[in-house]
């Protein structure tokens, strides 16, 4: 067994390049008895100053071929820490190359880092002298062999999709972004906010959230129950009154005859026993397959909350009570909407995050959005260009072109007004469109490509929608018509971000609430907000995913989150 008590003293490594850090020589990982493939091989000089060192490291193949007759076997080693692998040379005498050498084996080996013959590409590879472990792959059964694999194939094979390069480049894409967003909102002096997963409030009234109940397994549970089991019949329940009357005669007579206090007692105990049997029986008398019912509707003070509820749509309106209360928060989760679209821009689950500002309006959301999507953009150049000129090289030539265009230029800022004139004019021009342009009317994902791709060629931020057409909570402009509502536009992707100054004035939001058919009770917490100590606050919700599509230019939502749900899939 292993000793889990004292440090590895005398592993491989540990001491000596723990604690040096020095450029000629290379780390262990501090929680893994191996070194990070990513610490030799991202290395500006790509390794080639390790030469000398032993180094473990653990990782899958990607590739293997033996060679020199069997005598030896060349394997690349990807462990995810970066999109590169380690060219690692074992020879025949140290293991069993057949079985080393195919396609997602796990291998732990431990070897000299050497400087490879001049003219090869690699900068370092491993020469090992042990192996370590081996976790072996039926090359007939392996559900990923190595030949080119298409997105779509990839889906259906959810659990291996993040050994492939693809795959794992957008995993450390996606976990970039997240420190960016949590980095940019700390460092802007914003609070991270949780907010309920479960609610009983639509934010968006649009009808798209998805149920939570337990009445459906409880009522096949009680189903199941009653076939097994079934319930009492009114003469059992009868029977057993007779019982427990019996019982209770027994007692009264014991009583008047001053029978010894032992004997009443037991007897005592049998009337209570009998009368507990009773009771049991009426409950179990008043079981009915179903969903309970009152009045004609389903009953859901019988569900688990005991009232309706639902998967959220958006911490929005959670989010705005720690708004009104500490000024800047964020919150940023998955969100739910059982929309039926089939679209690559859709998805069931997916994640939002949320910054809510107090004491400001329209204009400082737009900044706010505008230097939010900006700093993502430096942080990926920064932090993730290997992943990003992987993803230039096979899925989308522009993407790192577009991040630097987007971190350097300044967002269009146009009204709906003038966004519809524009689109107009495109019309009468030639430009076909599929739905209909018409003040009123929401833009459609193709009139926001054509404004960000065709137009203007960079981000693009719409402000001052109709009311008609937005949320109950977005301010009312003074030419009544029109609210404080604006969407960042991007190139790729189209509606990247959604946000609005809130009405802050009780009297208005609650005209809005009734003039939009909802009924006021389950937002009355909301309009505390602002009967009490009312702010002006704005915020926007930014769509995760589809900054992951926009820095990626991978085509499917569906591929840039580990676990996709959409109509008809939710594998795992
Ligand atoms: O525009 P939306 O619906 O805005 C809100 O939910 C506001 N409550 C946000 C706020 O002001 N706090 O959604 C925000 C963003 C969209 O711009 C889009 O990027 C993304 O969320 N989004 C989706 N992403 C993937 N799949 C879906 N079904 C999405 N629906 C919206
Ligand atoms: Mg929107």
């Amino acid at each position: 067994m292993a000793d889990y008590t004292t440090p590895p003293s005398d592993q491989l490594a540990a001491a000596t390049l723990n604690d040096d850090v020095s450029a000629s020589t290379v780390k262990k990982h501090q929680f893994s008895d191996r070194v990070l493939i990513r610490s030799i091989v991202s290395r500006p000089d790509g390794g080639a100053g390790l030469a000398g060192q032993r180094v473990r490291v653990g990782g899958w193949v990607k590739t293997g071929r033996e060679q020199g007759k069997g005598s030896f076997a060349f394997l690349e080693v990807n462990d995810g820490s970066c999109p590169a692998n380690l060219q690692v040379i074992v020879d025949a005498a140290v293991a069993d190359l057949a079985q080393l050498v195919q396609t997602g084996t796990s291998v732990s080996v431990e070897g000299m880092l050497k400087n490879p013959p001049e003219g090869t590409k690699q900068k370092v590879e491993l020469r090992v002298e042990k192996v370590i472990d081996v976790g072996t792959v039926d090359p007939a059964k392996y559900p990923i062999p190595k030949t080119k694999l298409t997105l779509e194939f990839l889906r259906d094979r959810i659990h291996f999709r993040p050994r492939t390069n693809t795959i794992s480049a957008v995993a450390r894409i996606r976990n970039a972004l997240a420190f960016a967003t949590h980095t940019f909102f700390q460092e802007h002096g914003f609070l991270y906010v949780h907010t309920p997963i479960v609610t009983t409030s639509d934010c968006e009234g649009a009808g798209e959230m998805f149920q939570v109940t337990t009445l459906i397994n409880e009522a096949e549970r009680v189903e199941k129950e009653l076939i097994k089991n079934p319930p009492p019949s009114e003469a059992d329940i009868e029977a057993a009154n007779l019982v427990a009357e019996e019982k209770a005669e027994t007692v009264k007579k014991l009583k008047s005859d001053k029978a010894d206090k032992a004997v009443i007692k037991a007897s005592v105990a049998e009337l209570n026993k009998a009368r507990e049997n009773v009771a049991k029986l009426v409950e179990r008398s008043k079981l009915k397959p179903g969903i309970p019912q009152k009045d004609g509707k389903i009953d859901y003070g019988q569900d688990f909350f005991g009232r309706q509820a639902f998967l959220t749509v958006s911490g929005q309106l959670q989010v705005e009570t720690y708004a009104c209360a500490v000024s800047n928060v964020y919150t940023f989760g998955p969100t739910f909407r059982a929309e039926n679209s089939h679209t690559s821009r859709h998805l069931a689950e997916f994640w939002m995050v949320e910054p809510e500002i107090a004491f400001a309006d329209l204009k400082d959301d737009m900044n706010c959005a505008e230097a939010y999507v900006k700093f993502m953009c430096h942080w990926l150049l920064d932090k993730c260009l290997d992943d990003m000129e992987f993803m230039a090289k096979n899925y989308d030539k522009t993407c790192i072109d577009r991040l630097r265009m987007v971190a350097s230029t300044p967002f269009e800022r146009i009204s709906y007004t003038e966004a519809v004139e524009l689109l107009l004019v495109a019309v009468k021009e030639g430009k076909k469109f599929e739905n209909a342009v018409e003040w009123g009317i929401d833009l459609a994902s193709e009139h926001e490509r054509y404004l960000t791709e065709v137009k203007f060629q960079k981000p693009v931020i719409v402000y001052n929608y109709p009311k008609g057409i937005k949320a109950f909570y977005m301010r009312v402009n003074d030419d009544l018509k029109t609210v404080a509502a604006m969407d960042v536009l991007v190139p790729k992707v189209g509606e990247l971000i959604g946000g609005s100054q809130r009405e802050e004035r009780i009297d208005i939001i609650k005209d809005r609430i009734l003039e939009m058919g909802l009924p006021l009770e389950p937002y009355e917490w909301y309009l505390d907000l602002r009967r009490f100590g009312t702010v002006k606050h704005c915020g926007f919700g930014l769509g995760f995913e589809r900054m992951i599509l926009f820095a990626t230019g991978i085509d499917n939502i569906r591929d840039v989150i580990p676990f996709p749900r959409y109509p008809g899939r939710a594998d795992l």
